[in-house]
């Protein structure tokens, strides 16, 4: 039986695409039962109703962020959802959410935390001149991009890469890495321990990824 998992966007939706692609493997141990985005106009909306999978709108504007949350929480039990993917998703979630899916919200970001948390990571990293950036997925906590990390990826940062460049090496690292890290989640095999997680890796597979 396929865990199933929703997933919250506000954009175009590449990552939930990497993940709804994956979850079309018979083997593969979760299903995206639910996709809820808070833009009318995002991208993931339609990734999501092409996949036929149930999809909605749920607005932050002008409500109280507990009216909004719960809000999300109530469609994504519905669907019965056990775990959550944040996959673009460009609101800060707070207790009324947390709280309702305890140690079970997944986020990726794209810099190799804790380096770069919040906005406009990839072209930040691009301005501080790093040599390797990348992507992380962690557990998300009330903070911003502070909560556990569970794996990276790394890119190398070429001399000739713009800004641009540089993220769409990060983004495609991203598409390999959310489903990987989606999948030791929903198999059960995260442990935090403190600030730390440990994961029960299936033979041959790291917690990071170098993705050049
Ligand atoms: C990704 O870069 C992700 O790391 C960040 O938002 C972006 C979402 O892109 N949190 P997409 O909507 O999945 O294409």
């Amino acid at each position: 039986m396929k865990v199933p998992v929703g997933v919250l966007a506000s954009g175009s939706g590449t990552n939930l695409q990497a993940i709804l692609d994956r979850c079309a493997d018979p083997a593969y141990p979760a299903r995206v039962a639910c996709v809820v985005v808070n833009r009318k106009g995002a991208g993931a909306l339609e990734r999501a109703r092409r996949a036929g999978v149930p999809a909605r709108f749920v607005s932050h504007r002008e409500r109280p962020r507990e009216a909004f949350e719960a809000e999300l929480v109530a469609a994504l039990r519905e669907h019965g959802v056990r775990w959550v993917a944040l996959a673009g998703f460009m609101r800060l979630l707070g207790p009324t959410f947390l709280d309702a899916f305890p140690g079970r919200v997944l986020n990726i970001h794209p810099a190799l935390l804790p380096a770069f948390p919040g906005l406009h990571a990839q072209a930040r990293a691009h301005a501080r001149g790093v040599r390797v950036a990348g992507a992380t997925v962690h557990l998300v906590d009330a903070g911003t991009d502070t909560g556990p990390i569970v794996a990276q990826a790394a890119v190398p940062v070429r001399q000739e890469d713009d800004a641009e460049a540089l993220a769409a090496r990060i983004l495609a690292a991203e598409h390999r890495l959310y489903p990987m890290a989606l999948r030791w989640a929903v198999e059960g095999r995260l442990r935090v321990e403190g600030r730390r997680v440990r994961v029960d890796l299936p033979p041959g597979e790291q917690t990071w990824i170098w993705a050049p």
